[in-house]
This record gives C-alpha cells, structure tokens and sequence, in this order.
C-alpha cells in the first residue's frame, strides 16, 4: 500500500468536515475522488499535504505511520499537489513561483537566478507546457497559472501526485498535456489522486475510484465496474437530472455588442446578438478570445474600438459599474481574483453589488438583507454553517455558488457567463442550467462561455463560434454535434 489512512476526522468550528476516514491508494494506480460540493475532498488533500493537521486517526505512508505537519514534510516523503485553491504568488515570476517551497540554487553566495530559470525552461519544455516564465503570476490567465501550477508540482520528483480539480478552467488542449503527463507519471508506477466533477474525466482516467459523502466515505469501487449514473447516485440524494428545453423562438434584441477590439490585440472583431428568452452560447477553441471578448463588453478589458447596447441603449462609458447599472451582470472565470472578496461574510457576498437597494436613509435593512441571502442559499442549497461565515471557508464549489447567488441578485437583463458551472457538482451544474433558463423564460437573455463543448450543446440555444479573436459563424444548436462545432473553429 502507498498510502492508508486510518480512522482520520477533522473538524471546523464543531462540524465534522471529514468523520472516520479510511481510505487506501495503490502504488501506480490512478484513484478517483469524488463527492458533492462541500463533501470534504480537498479536506483530505489538505491533510495529506501538511495545509490542515488532523483531529484524529493515523496517515500511513508506505505501511509506516507518518505524521506529515507541514507542506515540506509532505513533499519530502514524495507528495506533490495542485491545490483546487491555487497558491501561486501574484507578484513573483514564473521562476520564482516554480521554486516556491523549494531551496533556491546558490553559487557564490549569490541566488543563482540563471540556472533556476534555465531548470524551470527546461522542466517546461519537457512538459510540454509554452508559458513566459518572466510574467508575474497575476498577469497569466487563469489557464495559464494552472499551467504554471504544473510546471511547479513537477519540478521534484515524486511517488504521489494529487490533482485537485485541475482541468477547471483548461482548455481541451492543455488538458490533454496533463493527461498525457498523467499517463507518464502512471507508466513510471507512480500513483495519482485525482479529484474533478467531471465525470467524462474520471472514467477515462482512473483505475478506481472513491465516494465521499457529507464529510464521510461511502465506499471504493473498481471504475470497470460502475457506469456514471451508478456513481452519481451514490455521492447524491434522490435526484434525478433534466435536460433543460432548447427554445427556438425568441423575444426582441435585448442586447448588441459590435466590432469590440481590444486594446492588446487579442479581440480583433467581436459581434454578439442576443433576444429575450436566449441562451447564446458562445465556444472557442483555447486562446481564440472568449474569456477576453466578454470581459471587453463588461468594460473590464481596454477597448479601442466597439459599442455595447443593452434594450437598445448604448453604454457611454463601459466599466463594470455602468454595466451593472444598465442591466448586465458578469460572473468571471476568476472567481478568487474578480468575483469574491474572502474575508466578507456569505451575506455580504451575495449582496455586494446590491447593498444600496438595502439602504434607507443610510440606515441597512439587516431583516431583509438577511432574508434575501438566506433565500439564495436555499435555492442554491450552498453548504454553509452560517450566512455570517466568511466565504474563503467554503468548499471551492461552494464558492462559485456564491458567486451566481450574487450575480442573480441583481436581476440582470443580461447575464454574462464565463465557465459558471465551474467547480460545482453535478447536482448543482443542472441547477444552475436551469436558473439560467429560467432568467432567460424571464425575459432576459444569457450569453454562455464555457471550455467544455458538451456543456454548451446541452444549454444554448444558438451558438457563437469565436476564432483567433473574432466572431465567426452563428450557429443553431439543433442535432449539432461536437465534431461538427469544432470543424467551424479550427480555420
Ligand atoms: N478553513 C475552513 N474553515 C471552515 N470550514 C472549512 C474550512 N475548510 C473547509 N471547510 C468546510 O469543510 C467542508 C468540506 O470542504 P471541502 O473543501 O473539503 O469540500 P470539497 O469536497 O473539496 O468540495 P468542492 O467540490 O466544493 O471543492 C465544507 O463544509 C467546508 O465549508
Ligand atoms: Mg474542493
């Protein structure tokens, strides 16, 4: 056995987040965990990896006891990790970040900066991962800091590789470099831990696969022997999905973007349209512009050329502000960057962008405030102790809940989303599929970003090809398959 953990437990504030653990890995096996948003998955990773020191219960690593107290320990017995939280340094280079936690070379009494850089060049290389390593963490994309984070685990070698949620935000083919890692790490008997609410991911990948519920394990299984529908029963209650309805009548145009250009070059030509009751989805391949092109309409990215009008009212000055004022909202692929500020309550959270509606007088309606999240929550069953907890203690899924919870709270007329079901369960990706249909039956219209193809052929109405920066075809989504969408993308 590479790893065994016996009877382990951990809690927060009182509540259990993982009860009675026992879990096992093999050496060169690829293990699948999964579970429901809050169910304790990276709770466990951060056990393993020193992050959080266990209550009860005893780690063993290689048949010996351990106690791993901190990253170091971790990485020393032959751990290495991407954390669903991503721990990379916004200030530091991709050198520096790559050696985070790690000696730094010196020859002469001197940081020798040279032979770092060159080491990390070269563990880039032979990944197989193109980055600038003399950017700044905060100016690489959410993609390209997962690239980073790759490039960072692998610098040492080691005998377990913990992967949590790490295709979240890649594109189809920076996910298939990690899976190609995968399968070289796996040919060498190392072993992985694999967590994602991907299923397509999890039964192409793993050699078994384990269950956790509520903080506590419900069982391990061979992948070969489950199908999906098996195994989403048993991480959830009774719950059975529904497609959602593809409408192909609409109201008027609701919303216009035309000829957005971004200021650096990466939005060449952007024209988007969309009617009442529409969900547009909108697909690229990786690094055609997507993310950028809705952030320009948002007023988030400098434009040089472009005009966005919502109920045929041109904004003046794009900025967040004024888009929230004419009736649009973004949620960002970004999450902890952009959309959520940690250290706030739930509460605050939710009513960020909406606190003036509670205020009389400059007096707050906390009764009402309270009620209205509380509402949110309910609706989007997000796992909470309480609306006064702050955000940052909640699950990773549970986060982006909190994030829609916001972006629905303002009653937008346009709703812009980039990868929204990001990191969120099963359960609740239909649940926000269907939020998002319902906002549109409302009246509105939903203009939908997404890396994963499939995702978009299950909600759109209409899809918009984005390539190399500008708009290409506009097509209807009815009987399309993905051969067929990505045929339009690659030119
Ligand atoms: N630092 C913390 N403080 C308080 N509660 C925490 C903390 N970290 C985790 N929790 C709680 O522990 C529970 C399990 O969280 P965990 O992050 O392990 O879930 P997860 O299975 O990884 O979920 P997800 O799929 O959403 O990432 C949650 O209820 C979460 O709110
Ligand atoms: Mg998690």
């Amino acid at each position: 056995m590479l790893l065994r953990t016996e009877h382990i437990s951990k809690q927060f504030n009182g509540i259990y987040a993982l009860k009675d653990i026992n879990f096992e890995l093999l050496p060169g096996e690829i293990h699948g965990l999964v579970g429901e948003n809050g169910a304790g998955k990276s709770t466990l990773i951060k056990i393993l990896t020193g992050v959080y020191r266990l209550d009860e219960g005893q780690v063993y690593w290689e048949d010996q006891k351990v106690s791993i107290t901190n990253p170091v320990e971790s990485r020393e017995i032959g751990i290495n990790v991407i954390h669903q939280d991503r721990i990379l340094i916004p200030a530091f280079n991709g050198v520096e970040n790559a050696y985070l936690g790690m000696e730094y070379i010196v020859s002469g009494g001197k940081i020798d900066w040279k032979t770092m850089e060159k080491n990390v060049a070269e563990k880039a290389e032979s990944l197989g991962i193109e980055i600038d390593l003399k950017k700044t963490a905060a100016q690489l994309s959410p993609p390209q800091k997962t690239c980073l984070e790759i490039i960072r685990a692998m610098m040492k070698d080691c005998k377990l590789l913990i992967l949590d949620e790490p295709t979240a935000s890649l594109t189809d083919k920076e996910a298939e470099i990690l899976f190609s890692i995968i399968g070289k790490l796996k040919e060498k008997g190392n072993s992985i831990l694999y967590v994602t609410h991907r299923m397509d991911e999890i039964f192409r990948l793993t050699d078994r696969i384990t269950i956790f519920k509520n903080g506590a394990m419900v069982e391990t299984v061979n992948t070969c022997d489950v199908t999906k529908d098996e195994l989403v029963k048993k991480m959830t209650d009774q719950w059975s999905s529904q497609a959602i309805e593809h409408r192909d009548s609409f109201g008027d145009v609701i919303f216009e973007a035309k000829n957005i250009a971004s200021r650096d070059g990466i939005v060449k030509e952007g024209n988007l349209t969309a009617r009442r009751g529409e969900i547009l989805g909108v697909f690229g391949l990786g690094g055609s512009g997507r993310t950028e092109l809705l952030e320009c309409i948002y007023g988030y990215r400098p434009m040089v050329s472009g005009t966005v009008s919502v109920e045929g009212k041109t904004i003046a000055k794009p900025s967040p502000r004024n888009s929230l004022k004419n009736g649009m909202v973004l949620i960002c692929e970004d999450r902890r960057g952009k959309a959520m500020i940690g250290n706030l309550s739930i509460q605050n959270n939710i009513l960020l962008s909406n606190i003036d509606d509670y205020a009389k007088g400059g007096v707050l309606d906390e009764k009402r405030e309270t009620k209205d999240a509380a509402d949110k929550v309910e609706t989007l069953q997000i796992k909470i102790a309480g609306l006064k907890q702050r955000a940052i203690e909640l699950s990773g899924g549970n986060q982006q809940k909190v994030v829609f919870a916001k972006a629905l709270m303002s009653r937008p007329k346009v709703f812009l989303c980039d990868e929204p079901t990001q990191a969120v369960d099963v359960k609740t990706r239909s649940e926000i599929h269907r939020l998002l249909r319902e906002e549109a039956d409302d009246g509105s219209a939903v203009i939908f970003v997404s890396s994963d193809l499939k995702e978009i052929l299950e909600v759109a109405d209409n899809i918009q090809i984005v390539s190399r920066g500008r708009t290409k075809e506009l097509l209807k989504n009815e009987g399309l398959t993905s051969d067929q969408v990505l045929a339009y993308c690659y030119e």
